[in-house]
């Protein structure tokens, strides 16, 4: 069942959404040769303890951090690491904090120094293909709308979209229906309607869009070891068209 969000609750959804893009601002300039993802890990704990939010990730199905933090051919769900972060890595940081209840969740990946061409335009692209995506997302049209612009512009430009791990609808809960993929057909899938809160989280692969789970239960890595990148939001589906509840600016 999808849990549709009133005005008053799409305003509690603010808060825990705004701390995860705060969040994702404040790592930004971190973000450098030699820092490490353990790091980066801590800190969120420290971040959240200081804006009193609760982190929603560590304990969930077993899940055993705060942040995932996916480098390279890691497409999500990877283990902080103290290996230190080095020039020309791409690597991915997701969380989610819970304000009073209330969930907040957005992956950004970062670029580590200086990152070949073939990752810039990974990087460009990805970031285009869910902005693309959030346009779609119009009361009316079909989740499979906004599978199918990420889809597109992934494919105009030679790379995958992953297809074994999903967007996901989110309220007091990290994961509510609707559960589905960055890829069309167009006019398929749930319709939006006014109160729909979801995310929008491309996986785009250099390489196919095969995958497999490591032993460790979690880390997604390429079939290939192409890299990987993600960029998720949540956003709020309205009157008004959608609102970007992650929005970093
Ligand atoms: N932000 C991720 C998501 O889109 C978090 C997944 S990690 C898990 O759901 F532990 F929740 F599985
Ligand atoms: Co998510």
């Amino acid at each position: 069942m999808i849990i549709l969000k009133s005005d008053r609750e799409i305003e509690f959804l603010r808060k825990p959404n705004q701390l995860v893009a705060e969040f994702h601002r404040t790592i930004a300039p971190m973000m450098k040769p030699g820092v490490s993802t353990w790091d980066i890990e801590l800190f969120a704990k420290d971040f959240a303890k200081k804006h009193h939010a609760a982190t929603s990730l560590v304990g969930y199905r077993n899940y055993p951090y705060i942040t995932c933090a996916s480098v390279n051919d890691v497409i999500a769900h990877g283990f902080p690491s103290k290996k230190p972060l080095r020039s020309g890595d791409l690597v991915t940081i997701d969380t989610v904090f819970d304000i009073r209840g209330w969930k907040g969740d957005s992956a950004w990946t970062y670029k580590i120094g200086k990152v070949s061409k073939t990752s810039e335009e990974l990087y460009k692209v990805t970031k285009e293909a869910l902005y693309k995506g959030i346009e779609q997302a119009i009361i009316g049209n079909r989740l499979g709308d906004i599978g199918h612009a990420i889809q597109v512009h992934a494919e105009s430009h030679s790379f995958s979209v992953v297809r074994d791990l999903v967007g996901h609808g989110i309220g007091q809960d990290i994961h509510e229906e609707p559960f589905y993929l960055h890829i069309g057909p167009p006019g398929k899938g749930h319709r939006l309607k006014e109160g729909m809160v979801f995310t929008i989280e491309p996986m785009i692969n250099a390489g196919s869009h095969e995958m497999y789970i490591e032993e460790d239960g979690w880390t997604a890595r390429t079939k290939d070891s192409e890299l990987s990148v993600q960029f998720e939001h949540t956003i709020a589906i309205t009157k008004n068209g959608p609102i970007i509840l992650t929005e970093q600016d």
